[in-house]
Order: C-alpha cells, then sequence, then structure tokens
C-alpha cells in the first residue's frame, strides 16, 4: 500500500472515535516528545522512535514499531515522518502507513467548531466552542444576525476568518479576558485584518503598545443587536481578568473558573495578592451567580473535564460549584491562599514571553511565535489529579 497523508482533522476524527486501532509514531526527538504529545479523550498506542535513529540504525528501528495496525506517523514539521513512512512502506511488513500533514504545528493551531448554544435551551443566536485540542483550551464565536464576536481567539486567523465567512457574517469585536501567558492571542492580528474592534481589561492592557478599547465592569454589548455581553471584573488569575456573561445564560470565564479547579494566581509573581484578590472574585462575583449559568472556560486540564459524547468543555455553575467543593467551600481566606500555595508549580519560561508579545511589547516572526505557542496549558490552579 503506497504511502499516504493524513490532516490534523483526521486524527481528532481517529482519537474521539469509539475502539479506533492505531499506533500514533511520534518520530521528534525524545525532548521534544517529553515536552509535548498528543493526547486525546481515548487512549490510543504511542510511541516515540526518532527520525535520527531510524536514519542511523534503521533496521533496529523498524523493528521497534509494532506490526498489525496502521501506523500514523508525526513528526515537527511533515518531512521527518514522511521519510519514516517511505522506510516502513519499503519494509513491507506494514499494511496502512500515513505521515501527518504540515507537522504536529498543524495539530497544535486546529479548532474544533461545537455548537454550544443549545446547552442552555433554545436560543436565537448560536454560541460556539472552539475547541483547540493541541493546547487544551477553548475559544468561542457568539453569532447573530451578521454580526460575530469572538471571545479569547487563538493566534489561527485563517480559521476564524474561514467561519465568518462560512456564517455569512461580519466579526465585528474580538474580546479577551485577560492578558494571555501561555498562547499567542489573536485579537490583535484579527482586529488588524478584519475591522473587528479589539476589546480587553485595562488593567492588563495598560501598558499594551496598540489601540483598544477598554472592557469595564458593567460595560454592555450587543451582538447583531440581540443577545447582550456583559463585563464582569473577576480579578485574580491576573488583575484584569474578565469573564463576560452572555445572554445571562452563559459566562466565558477566561482562566477564572474552570471545569475542574480555579485558575493559577501566582503566574505574576504576586501569589499571595493576587490569591487575595481571586478569593474575593469567587466568593462575592461567582459564587452568587445562579446554579444554570452555563461556564465556558478558557482551558481545560484534563480530557475528563469535556463531556464523553460530544468533547465539549463546559457546565453549569452549580455542577461546577459541586466538584470543586474543595475549593469554593474554603470559609477563610488565609485558608485559600494557604490551598494555592501549596498547588504552586513552575511555570513555562516562555510565559514571560509570550506575555509581552500579546501586549505588542516584542515582536516575534512567524516560526518564532509557532515555537512559543506550541505546547499544553499550564493555567489551572490545581491539576486535580
Ligand atoms: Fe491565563
Amino acid at each position: 500500500m503506497a504511502l499516504q497523508s493524513y490532516t490534523a482533522q483526521d486524527l481528532y476524527e481517529l482519537i474521539t472515535k469509539k475502539n479506533a486501532d492505531f499506533l500514533l509514531l511520534d518520530v521528534r526527538n525524545a525532548s521534544e516528545f517529553a515536552r509535548f504529545q498528543i493526547e486525546g479523550p481515548r487512549t490510543f498506542d504511542m510511541t516515540n522512535v526518532p527520525y535520527m535513529e531510524f536514519v542511523e540504525f534503521e533496521d533496529q528501528s523498524v523493528a521497534k514499531v509494532p506490526t498489525g495496525k496502521p501506523v500514523h506517523i508525526v513528526c515537527a514539521k511533515e518531512g521527518s515522518a514522511k521519510c519514516v513512512g517511505e522506510i516502513l512502506d519499503q519494509a513491507k511488513s506494514f499494511g496502512d502507513v500515513r505521515y501527518l500533514e504540515g507537522g504536529i504545528k498543524t495539530w497544535g493551531n486546529m479548532l474544533v467548531p461545537i455548537r454550544v448554544s443549545d446547552l442552555a435551551g433554545d436560543k436565537e443566536y448560536e454560541l460556539y466552542q472552539f475547541l483547540r485540542p493541541g493546547k487544551a483550551s477553548c475559544s468561542y464565536g457568539l453569532v447573530y444576525k451578521g454580526e460575530m464576536m469572538l471571545f479569547d481567539p487563538s493566534r489561527n486567523v485563517d480559521f476564524y476568518t474561514a467561519f465568518a465567512r462560512e456564517k455569512g457574517v461580519k466579526m465585528v469585536r474580538t474580546f479577551e479576558t485577560h492578558l494571555q501567558a501561555d498562547y499567542i492571542a489573536g485579537s490583535h492580528h484579527i482586529a488588524q485584518t478584519s475591522g473587528a474592534t479589539f476589546t480587553a481589561p485595562p488593567d492588563d492592557f495598560k501598558d499594551a503598545v496598540f489601540q483598544y478599547s477598554a472592557s469595564v465592569d458593567g460595560d454592555t454589548f450587543a451582538c447583531g443587536g440581540g443577545p447582550e455581553v456583559k463585563v464582569i471584573h473577576t480579578p485574580g488569575h491576573t488583575p484584569g481578568s474578565t469573564c463576560y456573561f452572555i445572554d445571562d445564560s452563559f459566562l466565558i470565564t477566561g482562566d477564572t473558573v474552570f471545569v475542574q479547579s480555579v485558575g493559577r494566581p501566582d503566574l505574576g509573581g504576586q501569589a499571595e495578592a493576587w490569591a487575595q484578590l481571586l478569593y474575593a472574585t469567587l466568593q462575592e462575583r461567582i459564587a452568587p451567580l445562579p446554579g444554570a449559568v452555563v461556564a465556558l472556560p478558557g482551558h481545560f486540564a484534563d480530557w475528563g473535564e469535556a463531556s464523553a459524547d460530544s468533547y465539549v468543555v463546559a457546565a453549569t455553575m452549580g455542577e461546577i460549584r459541586e466538584h470543586n467543593k474543595d475549593i469554593y467551600n474554603i470559609a477563610r481566606e488565609a485558608d485559600f491562599i494557604q490551598f494555592i500555595k501549596e498547588n504552586m508549580r513552575e511555570q513555562p519560561p516562555e510565559y514571560a514571553v509570550i506575555r509581552q508579545v500579546n501586549a505588542g511589547l516584542v515582536e516575534k516572526n512567524e516560526d518564532e511565535q509557532e515555537i512559543l505557542d506550541l505546547g499544553k496549558n499550564e493555567c489551572a490552579a490545581s491539576t486535580g489529579k
């Protein structure tokens, strides 16, 4: 069987399918493999045999790859996976062998649109979660009467542009919940290319070098003259962290509220001060929200936070408060600070650079952005494990 290719979308379908039997052969070097791996909601066979080993010790390397099931090869850019594919294809003992088009970065950047507006009953508007499996993060799009508002878009600007075109809508506003540290935000670029208004919390963006419109607690916006988007300032993860409350039904929480845990307040080097802010936010702004409100977070730490059928990452505030009782029921600020300190862990070194890129303070070319942006997020206060 001749060597074939597959796309990141094909891979997503495969790893979300029940009983998919295949081997994912990652041929990046061991350190790249250790830093970031392909993950999915279902377990699958994966092995790492670096490309250089195939070059130097071909027979031994081929012998390390189990036969008997389709082999999907992934590498950094595409070329080495294709080379290894040709080697396996010539070895004849493998049937279906494929390489990932565009390499692992296409997986890292891929977005899967999932309609979530139905989670709160019949709505006239459409709300989409754009799931980014390679980063374990989510952005959102609110669509109504020819307009689309975006929330925390990633740098995959082409995806959002194509989505808007397909829906026949204009991107009018792109909101940031906070100054992101773990991925390069797309709002600035989208605003430049589409004319959408970049809207973000001033406490986080006061040093930004570009123009933006400030989202201030209590402000409201209407998408297509329809559903209201209310600004709720929820400091803690960062001083500017903000939730956007859509139609009193959906809360875009950024990195403040997750299905499991809450956003880390220690990423800015002021763990205690920001933990105090977060404690007040949870007590005064999040805890009083009606239990039926659907929270739509910016991240997930684990696929267990996604629904078992459609893989949407969402839960009602009632469910979240129940599942995270150990956090929401902490009765004293001092105990909350203690909880944060006990769960603190190193943050990836690239986070400091990503913040600067997101505020326009540092320019990085496409390749540099690609490298900075790859890898899973580290945003939750506790991994829940
Ligand atoms: Fe964050």
